[in-house]
């Protein structure tokens, strides 16, 4: 059976993109698990959200408002294990015994840290900026990703694109651990990505979304008001061409659209968005072009506004029930603290258990 882990980070509220490529997908590997005996851990890492600076009682909200997304989204804490990785101190611990095996080289080559690193030398005056003004915690951040997939000795990680890279080191640390102190003691943790691993800004659509982009537009958040997704949707980037075709290169913000809608709704029947190769998510993109094709022919509609006129409809659509829900959680944190607590008591047994072992093969108490 596979043990799946993957994490979020409580820093605001998740976007289409954190759904589309993370989010949704874990719901659906939840949902298979059924006939299987899986087991599902879904984290909300609170440290790797202090590796940059966060306000403490804005963490404190957004913390436990991830959980109850979580569980909006339609995540079962009976079938899954839902919790805070700051309520589990072995995340740390195992942590630093993989800095310890983990060369600065490798981590020097980490793109998001390079990433961060260029933002940090841009948003600067002066030219002598360097990894100084950037924290150790930050440095070292994907070395505490790799010990969360660890700690549960997963074999799966549902996750975007954004981070494959990690997904990589994760794996090589495993290995320099087995080899170094207990054959196959770890598995080699494996990435699950989706048709939409790489959702894409509206206003930019040469980068992704993201939660630090500046401009809010360029992002619908999962509780944006109908009014506020159409408002987005109608900025997004698109082109004056008169029809729509799926075309990533020549056309990125149209092309992102329509990935966008072919994933929230699948134009061929039974194929339900999970699961499915990179091939048949372009396939399903040029059908919602090829669909709304005959209707510019037939109406003569713009391309642009037709386009994002179903594509809103469909974001509001699918938000409408996890909205709702949401606001029934929020209500409730009585019910939210229990469900931290069951969380965080099965995240514990497990996690005790795997530190136990590698304290001994380690060599140390
Ligand atoms: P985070 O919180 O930045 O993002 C959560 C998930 O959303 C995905 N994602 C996207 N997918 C498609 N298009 C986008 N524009 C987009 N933006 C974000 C991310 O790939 C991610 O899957 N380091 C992780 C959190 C983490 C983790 C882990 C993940 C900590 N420990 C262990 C897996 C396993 C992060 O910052 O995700």
């Amino acid at each position: 059976p596979k043990v799946i882990f993957s994490g979020i980070q409580p820093t605001g509220i998740p976007h289409l993109g954190n759904y589309l490529g993370a989010l949704r997908n874990w719901v659906d590997l939840q949902n298979a698990s059924l006939s299987t005996s899986d087991e599902l851990y879904f984290s909300i890492v609170g440290y790797h959200a202090i590796t940059m600076p966060q306000q403490p009682a804005r963490l404190r909200t957004e913390r436990s408002d991830m959980m109850a997304t979580l569980l909006a989204i339609g995540l079962d804490p009976h079938r899954c294990t839902i919790f805070h990785q700051d309520q589990v101190p072995e995340h740390t611990e195992l942590a630093w015994i993989l800095n310890c095996i983990t060369s600065m080289g490798k981590l020097n080559r980490m793109t998001t840290w390079k990433s961060k690193l260029a933002t940090a030398k841009n948003v600067s005056d002066t030219t002598d900026v360097d990894d100084k003004d950037l924290s150790l915690g930050l440095f070292a951040y994907p070395v505490l990703q790799a010990a969360d997939i660890l700690l549960y000795r997963a074999t799966h990680v549902p996750v975007g694109e954004d981070q494959i890279q990690h997904l990589e080191l994760s794996r090589d640390l495993a290995d320099a651990y087995n080899r170094r102190f207990e054959k196959r003691f770890f598995p080699l943790p494996k990435h699950i990505i989706t048709p939409t691993k790489r959702v894409l800004s509206l206003r930019d659509p040469k980068s992704k979304m993201s939660k630090s982009a500046p401009d809010a537009n360029s992002r619908v958040l999962i509780t944006d008001t109908p009014r506020e997704v159409e408002r987005k949707v109608k900025k997004a980037v698109t082109d004056a061409e008169r029809s729509l075709r799926y075309d990533p290169v020549e056309r990125a913000g149209v092309s992102n659209l329509l990935s966008i809608l072919a994933a929230l709704r699948p134009p061929t029947q039974g194929n339900t968005g999970e699961g499915e190769g990179e091939g048949e998510a372009k396939q399903d993109a040029q059908l919602w072009a090829d669909r709304l094709n005959a209707e510019i022919e037939a109406t003569g509609a713009s391309s642009g506004q037709l386009l994002k006129a179903t594509l809103t409809e469909a974001v509001v659509e699918t938000l409408r029930p996890i909205q709702e829900e949401l606001e029934r959680l929020r209500k409730d944190p009585g019910y939210l603290h229990q469900m931290e607590q069951l969380g965080r008591d099965k995240a514990q047994t497990v996690a005790r258990r795997t530190m136990s072992q590698v304290r001994k093969s380690v060599g140390l108490a």
